[in-house]
């Protein structure tokens, strides 16, 4: 009997009961140590009240079993379902003319600093009301959705004021509900100077602390707070008192950091004990080796690299050898990254930042799960939720080499009513 097996029946006693079981499928358990993808050939699969019950081969599942559904895969794939930890879901307008301004020479950087960028996306959505910008949000989410997202986390940051960055806030819940897709919420309101406080950086900065931060935390709207560190946003100074208000009111930390100019940003999150520093490409060596001690994931987001023609890229390697986990995700927002597909960043770690397409699965699985913290999905164990979605392929790799994805067989999600274990 193997070990899968035992775990099995101690977890559900001597008679095996599921809900629905999947059979003669090859599973990617995406678990980190043991055969490339966590691969099991031939396996099947039990969910029991949303959560999965057994994992294993045919060959292992005990006759001594009770289904109420039984379900042939006819050998598909399946994987975890799909996490993308890092986006910006949540807006109003586009920025299609500042893609044009790029096209012909402009720079994000130069665009930003004359007043357009992220500023111009806030201008958009203070107008907004918190339906139509879960309405648009929603749409995005629900097309996420369709190529195999089960979770997504969605930021703030383009409202600025405390009453906007709430209003951002609780649509992203909403787009959540509307798409039956689990959500967590970040708070970014250190994402950009608002206007209003033009030249006054480090007063916005004691608002965020002191009225912002807080009134997030008791409206219950966030669970984390992300910021902004770059020359054209905030100094490593500023942003050590975002994060030094975040720890006093428990949220979860995470920076947007190193992205264009290396200003030590993988080196602050680190020192945070932060979830996950996102983007990287200027990151030095020092952060990375701070990251890997601290158990900082490093987020990584081909997106906005290719969006934006640069051609610095994180150091994958210095990750490799110091030990750190590689995440991937879409960034989706309207000026850096106007993408949708966690599928297509697949590819784009593979073919812009050389990750292996094994790496690049674990990187929307089981790293994107411990960027956000959240133990109980990223890989499919007997758990863990059922959080799943299918393909008709031949093998794993497959799913990082088709540009722009494949079309998802089945998508299990377990109910959004189920707790984090
Ligand atoms: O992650 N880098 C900062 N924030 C976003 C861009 C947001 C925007 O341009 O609207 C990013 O790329
Ligand atoms: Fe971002």
């Amino acid at each position: 009997m193997t070990d899968t097996v035992r775990l099995n029946l101690q977890f559900n006693g001597k008679t095996l009961v599921f809900d629905r079981l999947y059979t003669h499928v090859n599973i990617a358990t995406m678990t980190k140590d043991g055969p490339a993808y966590g691969a099991v050939k031939d396996g099947v699969i039990g969910v029991t009240d949303g959560r999965l019950a057994f994992v294993g081969r045919m060959a292992d599942l005990p006759q001594n079993h009770s289904a109420s559904e039984t379900i042939n895969k006819h050998g598909q794939w399946v994987f975890p379902g799909f996490i993308d930890c890092h986006t910006h879901l949540v807006y109003s307008g586009n920025r299609a003319a500042e893609f044009e301004m790029r096209l012909k020479g402009s720079s994000y950087k130069e665009i930003a600093e004359n007043g357009g960028g992220i500023i111009s996306t806030v201008k958009a959505t203070r107008t907004a009301s918190e339906d139509e910008l879960a309405t648009a949000a929603a749409k995005r989410l629900c097309h996420m959705a369709s190529g195999g997202v089960t979770t997504a986390e969605i930021k703030s940051g383009y409202g600025l004021t405390l009453n906007d960055e709430l209003k951002m806030l609780r649509a992203a819940k909403k787009a959540g509900q509307m798409c039956d897709i689990s959500v967590t919420t970040t708070l970014l309101a250190a994402h950009a100077v608002p206007p209003e406080f033009a030249g006054r950086a480090d007063d916005y900065v004691t608002h965020i602390c002191c009225d912002i931060i807080p009134e997030t935390i008791s409206q219950g709207c966030a669970t984390a707070v992300d910021a902004f560190c770059e020359t054209i946003a905030f100094t490593p100074k500023q942003i050590s008192r975002v994060f030094d208000a975040a720890k006093k009111h428990g949220l979860a930390i995470k920076l947007h950091a190193d992205q264009l100019s290396d200003l030590g940003g993988g080196g602050l999150a680190a020192k945070y004990g932060a979830l996950s520093a996102d983007h990287l490409e200027y990151a030095s060596e020092a952060s990375v080796q701070a990251m890997a001690k601290s158990g900082t994931v490093a987020v990584l987001l081909p997106g906005a690299f290719y969006v934006l023609g640069e051609t610095q890229k994180p150091p994958v390697d210095l990750m490799r050898k110091h030990g750190v986990d590689i995440a991937l995700a879409t960034d989706s927002n309207p000026g850096s990254s106007p993408v949708s597909s966690i599928q297509l960043m697949l590819h784009m770690g593979c073919t812009l930042f050389d990750l292996t397409p094994e790496e690049a699965l674990a990187g929307i699985t089981r790293n994107a799960a411990k960027a956000l913290g959240l133990g109980d999905r990223g890989t499919l164990e007997v758990g863990k939720r059922a959080d799943m979605v299918f393909f008709d392929i031949e093998q794993p790799a497959e799913l990082a080499y088709w540009v722009g994805g494949v079309v998802p067989s089945d998508i299990v999600r377990a109910p959004s009513s189920l707790t984090q274990s």
